[in-house]
């Protein structure tokens, strides 16, 4: 064999994945600006830096990663945003954070962040999200805080699979449903914020079982019943205050907005 015919393929192959990358960089390049497009309202003009003069890794709020050139967080917290958000961020398959906390954000989440596979912190907090909570979230996400919105229907049945889930806050929404026992299952939390809501019946005894649990809220909520003796099981203190501030006097104590 001579060297050539092994130089060839390989030249090939070099080539193939060239285009591959260009392929995907050119497809987190416009989901980027589909998520800009739907940006109704920019008083400060954050998106005007996202134009063709220079490479998407270097617009405002844009994180890539450091081997390959391709969006690996999204953050536009407090930015005076209008608009809504637009389904082709799910096309962002590298992307492991989106905080767009405290902005104007209207409409659902679209059910593609659940093709953000490697997502691992979702932080939508005080904005004017509606419709439900997708169902279908990554099993890596550690934190997913969607408090100050306009949500309704129940948490998903879905989130049983979110085992390495630490904070949870969904308090101030129109959720409703029960507050489900399966939490009980998701042994990493640390903070449960479920307060000012609409969720009936009872406090789940499996709940007690979360013994990484630092936080819950639950008040302004219209649960029945007693506090299961098994949270009193458990070691931190903080608990006790806010249950028993929220079972009391059915007031919300606020949690931060994490
Ligand atoms: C394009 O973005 C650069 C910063 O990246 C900014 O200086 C420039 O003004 C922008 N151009 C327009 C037309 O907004
Ligand atoms: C929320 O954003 C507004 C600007 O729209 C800002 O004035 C305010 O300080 C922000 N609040 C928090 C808690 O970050
Ligand atoms: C991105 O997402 C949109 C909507 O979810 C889809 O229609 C489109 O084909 C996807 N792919 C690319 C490369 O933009
Ligand atoms: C979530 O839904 C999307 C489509 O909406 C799908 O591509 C993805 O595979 C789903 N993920 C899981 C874990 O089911
Ligand atoms: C929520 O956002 C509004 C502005 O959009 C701001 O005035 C308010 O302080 C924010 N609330 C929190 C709790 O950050
Ligand atoms: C929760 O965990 C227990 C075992 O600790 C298991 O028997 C139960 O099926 C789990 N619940 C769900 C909804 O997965
Ligand atoms: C609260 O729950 C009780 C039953 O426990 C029910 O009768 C009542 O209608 C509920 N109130 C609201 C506002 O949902
Ligand atoms: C409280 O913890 C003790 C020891 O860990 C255990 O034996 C007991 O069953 C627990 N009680 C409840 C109500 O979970």
């Amino acid at each position: 064999m001579n060297t050539h015919s092994l130089y060839f393929p390989s030249m090939l192959l070099f080539f193939i994945t060239l285009l591959q990358v260009a392929a995907f960089e050119e497809g987190d390049r416009a989901a980027l600006q589909a998520f800009k497009s739907m940006i109704s309202h920019d008083p400060q003009g954050i998106l005007n830096s996202w134009n063709d003069s220079r490479h998407f890794c270097e617009w405002e709020g844009i994180t890539c990663g450091r081997r390959h050139r391709r969006v690996t967080a999204l953050n536009m917290r407090s930015k005076a945003l209008r608009g809504s958000l637009s389904p082709y961020i799910g096309n962002l398959s590298f992307l492991r954070e989106i905080n767009l906390e405290n902005n104007t954000i209207q409409g659902e989440i679209p059910r593609e962040f659940g093709r953000l596979l490697r997502l691992e912190a979702l932080f939508l907090s005080n904005n004017s999200l509606a419709g439900k909570i997708p169902a279908n979230l990554s099993s890596r996400l550690t934190v997913l805080a969607l408090p100050y919105n306009k949500l309704v229907g129940r948490i998903p049945f879905e989130f049983v699979s979110l085992c390495k889930l630490k904070r949870l806050a969904l308090h101030r929404n129109s959720l409703t449903g029960g507050i489900p026992p399966f939490l009980g299952n998701l042994s990493s939390l640390e903070l449960l914020s479920l307060g000012a809501n609409s969720f009936g019946g009872n406090i789940p005894d499996s709940l007690g079982q979360l013994k990484e649990l630092e936080a819950l809220g639950i008040g302004g909520n219209n649960l029945s019943g007693t506090i299961p003796h098994s949270i009193y099981n458990l070691s931190f203190i903080e608990i006790f205050s806010v249950l028993v501030v929220s079972l009391r006097c059915t007031k919300f104590k606020t949690l931060p907005l994490i």
